[in-house]
């Protein structure tokens, strides 16, 4: 069969160049924004008395049989024909003859490309704004759960900076701190979508079409509330698709430092969670691993989405206006950082929910610990100390205890108050860690009348937001 453009053509193009151009291996997925952007451009055009009403009516008939096909699994898809656009053209002449010819009046594939994609990334926008929420909520859960009640205790465990034990904190703030980022991440997304929600349909090749078109008919027909002002801008702009990718950077940045710690906290060494069996699989030599394999590939799994966003900002990178072959290019990264970022928070979302996690080994860390170090300062701050002064006293204190093998807890007053006569009876109470938790009563701190403060705001948050 001959190709779509191929009346200046003399020859057959090789095999090679058919394969090295083609994109429908992965444009395919774009066959239902395409029939919906082809229909949409029909109808106008009948309205525009561009086509005869009847036209339009055979044209859509025809999409619908195709759509039939595809869905069903019938449809010839033809590598020559490259993409997908041209398969559903090529098909829909077949079907209803040469009037399905009269489809690409005043469209190019340049605008038509535009608005698949436009119309594709926003409804996955909506998609992936729907997972963010749903391990949104998993998280919220999890630290209600922890918070304790009247008859649990809630969750304490170290707090790190560097990697190093700093100051008991609550799971619950810890899991929370998760929460808000991920509640920035769809804030991102929907900001995204805003700029994704623009029809470039109409802007024909590059410059516009001669026929009367009615851009603002396709665009409300296909649910877009603004269309491009510039039809140059709109068949080169792939603005939106760096702004998804970034935003999906980002998504993958949390997943992956949550991923990140619960490798860690699996590990012989902390003992503080285990994942579930379904989460993780074994060594093919060595009987004794469970290994977190999938919070594993969330991590790794990031860089491909970097990766995407890389590629893509350097796909654009000085290529002169309007329409090049290297904007085809934008699909398979864009694709993949579809599938990747929903993928990847599936499987957070599932594996968070299923977790265990070791209440008592955590708690014995922030107990056998120098965690309360800062504590004792305050303890002394509080009596009127200068603050350095106490970080003094309580540095030496802590070199002591580090000499004899014990904590601060273990010593007896009299030898605490060696290091200062501030020191009284009611230290002990005062670097407890359930106390040192609950002193930390500032705006977003981890005293647990701020994390329910964070969890009410969130479970409103949470109550309010829109169906994505
Ligand atoms: N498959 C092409 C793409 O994904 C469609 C647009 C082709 N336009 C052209 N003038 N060759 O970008």
């Amino acid at each position: 069969m001959t190709k779509a453009w191929g009346g200046r053509f003399s020859e057959r193009g090789g095999q090679e160049a058919v394969n090295f151009t083609a994109s429908l291996p992965f444009d395919r997925r774009l066959y239902v924004e395409d029939l919906e952007g082809s229909v949409a451009h029909a109808r106008m055009l009948a309205k525009q008395g561009i086509i005869e009403a009847a036209e339009a009516e055979a044209i859509a008939a025809g999409l619908k049989l195709i759509k039939d096909e595809i869905d069903g699994g019938r449809f010839p898809f033809r590598l020559e024909h490259e993409d997908i656009h041209l398969n559903i053209e090529r098909r829909l002449i077949e079907l209803i003859g040469p009037v399905g010819g009269k489809l690409h009046t005043a469209r190019s594939r340049n605008d038509q490309v535009a608005v698949d994609m436009h119309l594709y990334l926003k409804r996955q926008i909506g998609e992936v704004i729907s997972l963010v929420r749903g391990l949104q909520r998993v998280v919220l859960r999890r630290a209600e759960e922890h918070l304790g009640d009247g008859g649990s205790p809630a969750t304490l465990m170290p707090g790190y900076t560097h990697l190093q034990r700093a100051q008991p904190i609550l799971f619950s703030q810890h899991l929370m701190a998760y929460f808000f980022m991920l509640q920035r991440d769809c804030g991102r997304l929907k900001d995204c979508r805003r700029r994704t929600d623009v029809s470039p349909l109409g802007a024909g090749a590059l410059a516009g079409t001669t026929f009367p078109i009615d851009r603002q008919a396709t665009a409300q027909a296909l649910g877009f509330p603004a269309v491009y002002e510039n039809s140059l801008d709109a068949v080169s702009d792939r603005d939106y698709l760096v702004e998804f990718l970034a935003a999906a950077s980002l998504v993958m940045v949390h997943l992956s430092r949550l991923a990140e710690e619960l490798v860690l906290w699996s590990t012989a060494e902390f003992g503080f969670v285990e994942v579930d069996d379904a989460y993780a699989t074994g060594s093919s030599i060595m009987p004794q691993k469970k290994n977190p394999d999938v919070a594993e590939l969330v991590r790794g799994k990031a860089g491909r989405v970097y990766g995407s966003l890389m590629g893509l900002l350097t796909v654009l990178k000085g290529l002169p206006l309007a329409y090049h072959s290297d904007l085809q290019e934008d699909k398979e990264r864009t694709f993949d950082a579809i599938d990747t970022v929903k993928a990847s928070l599936r499987a957070t979302a599932g594996m968070l929910e299923s977790l265990r996690v070791d209440r008592d080994r955590m708690s014995r860390a922030v107990r056998q610990d120098f965690s309360n170090a800062t504590d004792l300062a305050d303890y002394l701050a509080k009596k009127g100390l200068p603050f350095r002064e106490a970080h003094e006293v309580v540095g030496r204190a802590v070199a002591a205890c580090l000499a004899r093998g014990c904590y601060l807890v273990d010593l007896r007053l009299d030898e605490l108050r060696a290091f200062s006569a501030l020191i009284e009876g009611d230290v002990y109470e005062a670097i407890s860690p359930e106390q040192c938790v609950a002193a930390r009563s500032s705006r977003g701190g981890t005293a647990p009348e701020q994390v329910r403060l964070q969890i009410s705001l969130a479970q409103a948050i949470m109550e309010s937001a829109q169906a994505p």
